[in-house]
């Protein structure tokens, strides 16, 4: 019995209009899945769910096939109303001990004598009817939303440490409510937006890094050499209120899943996410005022930036600049589908799983300068400046974890998001009648 009429599964993709969600629900429709997006625009514009749709219906025409559907409301995921939210995206459905087919006589028999739609609707699955008939069939409230993914936080390092109750509010306060809802309506598949980031002054180790180096329960694992080791929870070397929010929310979620296996629950910490969309419709396109590497160099290709300031030109690296494993933003929404699949195919072993998702290589700032003045042919005017606090001097991540169990690995190369940086900041010049901008 499917009072909503209709029984079609959903993803639901929280913060779906910035950066990285946008690419990822893209992908998604690509993949034939529904969407819901529920995001605030705190850090996005409602014009980019219009370039998602206008990508997905060239797509789908290309192929002579019809769109998933691709549903919108604009909400704070804190606010009381993502109850509301969930509940229209919820069905009821009888089960019957006496066999597969349920005959309609034994729908209606199932249902109380008045049919209480309202105080059903307060009620959590699995409701025992008090009559003969509950032991023979069972309402049970059902979603149409087989999984999150969890974009929704805000990820300005600095701003951060000027502001953490802000941070913990929306990143770790705003997760724990959002679960605790999930959990009524019975959504147990989660996927959340990590980061390199818990890897803390770990990360300077100048070595890939494996997810081991940062738990929340005890593990044992086994080392390159084939050694038991044994890893306790914690890292080194959190530095702002931003990587702590990541971290607890890590550990709240591993909690969660130790407590109920039933949920699945994988962490992607994604690495340094660069490049968009190959179209130059979508990209990186945030309210705030961008402070990672390739947008602020695309703010001086577009002249609002008179320089990049090169933080650090002294870190044991081949050039003196920092390592970082710049993963293509594609290839990193495509992760989220293959986290969704592995978890569907029940290849994921643990209710709770972190994956690096990275490519595996590092390329230093001063070679991502380089890969921008080749494709743009522009030379971008550089100030070598001091280390930036905070900052570690190499990050890579170790990617086994991920092509092993995700069956997911990077294709996309530096070169690649260069291209696609780049024609991005043309489209976004060329729609954009500025003086400040000059293409
Ligand atoms: P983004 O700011 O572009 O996207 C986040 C989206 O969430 C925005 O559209 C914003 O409007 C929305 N949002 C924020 N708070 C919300 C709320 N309370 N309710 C509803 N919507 C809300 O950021 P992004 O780069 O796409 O990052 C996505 C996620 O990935 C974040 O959790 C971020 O911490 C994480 N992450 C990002 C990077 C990176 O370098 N971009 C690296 C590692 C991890
Ligand atoms: C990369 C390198 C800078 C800007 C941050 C967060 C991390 C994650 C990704 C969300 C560093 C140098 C940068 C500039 C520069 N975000 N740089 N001049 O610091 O690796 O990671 O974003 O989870 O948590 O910490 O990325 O792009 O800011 O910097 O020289 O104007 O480029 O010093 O070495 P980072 P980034």
């Amino acid at each position: 019995l499917d009072i909503a009429g209709n029984s079609s599964q959903f993803i639901m993709v929280v913060g779906g209009l910035g950066y990285i969600g946008s690419h990822t629900v893209l992908e998604l429709l690509k993949e034939n899945y529904n969407v819901l997006v529920v995001d605030d625009l705190s850090n996005s514009y409602e014009s980019v769910l219009h370039r998602i749709k206008a990508l997905a219906t060239e797509h789908f025409a290309a192929q002579d096939r019809l769109m998933p559907a691709l549903h919108f409301r604009q909400m704070d995921y804190r606010s009381p109303h993502m109850r509301s939210v969930l509940a229209n995206y919820s069905f009821y459905s009888i089960s019957s001990k006496a066999g597969p087919s349920i005959a309609m006589e034994d729908v209606v028999s199932a249902l109380p004598r008045r049919f209480p739609f309202s105080s059903l609707q307060r009620t959590d699955s699995g409701i025992d009817m008090g009559s003969e008939d509950a032991q023979q069939n069972t309402l049970r409230r059902q979603s149409r939303i087989t999984g999150v993914i969890h974009f929704a936080a805000y990820k300005s390092v600095e701003e951060s440490i000027r502001m953490p109750l802000r941070y913990y509010s929306n990143n770790v306060c705003g997760m724990v409510d959002f679960l605790g809802l999930l959990e009524e309506f019975g959504i147990k598949n989660f996927v959340f937006s990590s980061s390199a980031t818990v890897y803390g002054e770990g990360a300077n180790c100048g070595m890939p890094l494996r997810e081991e180096l940062c738990v929340h329960h005890p593990e044992i694992f086994k080392d390159d050499d084939g050694i038991e080791r044994r890893v306790l929870p914690g890292v080194m070397g959190l530095t702002s209120p931003y990587g702590r929010s990541k971290f607890m929310c890590e550990s709240i979620l591993a909690d969660i899943a130790r407590s109920d296996p039933s949920w699945s629950i994988t962490a992607l910490r994604y690495f340094n996410p660069v490049g968009c969309h190959e179209s130059g419709i979508l990209g990186e396109d945030p309210r705030q005022k961008p402070s990672n590497l390739i947008p602020v160099i695309a703010s001086v290709l577009t002249g609002a930036k008179p320089h990049l300031d090169i933080f650090g030109t002294d870190w044991n690296t081949p050039d003196g600049t920092a390592v970082r494993d710049f993963i293509h933003v594609v290839d990193l929404a495509r992760g989220h589908i293959a986290a969704l699949a592995a978890s569907a195919a029940g290849r994921i072993k643990a209710p709770f799983r972190a994956y690096n998702l990275g490519t595996g290589r590092g390329h230093t700032v001063r070679e991502v300068l380089h890969s921008l003045q080749e494709t743009s042919r522009r030379t971008i005017p550089v100030r070598e400046v001091g280390r930036r606090a905070g900052d570690v001097g190499f990050c890579v991540a170790e990617v086994r974890r991920a092509e092993t169990e995700l069956a997911w690995s990077a294709e996309k190369s530096l070169p690649d998001c260069a291209l696609d940086v780049w024609n991005f900041t043309k489209t976004r010049c060329e729609s954009q009648a500025s003086d400040e901008i000059i293409c």
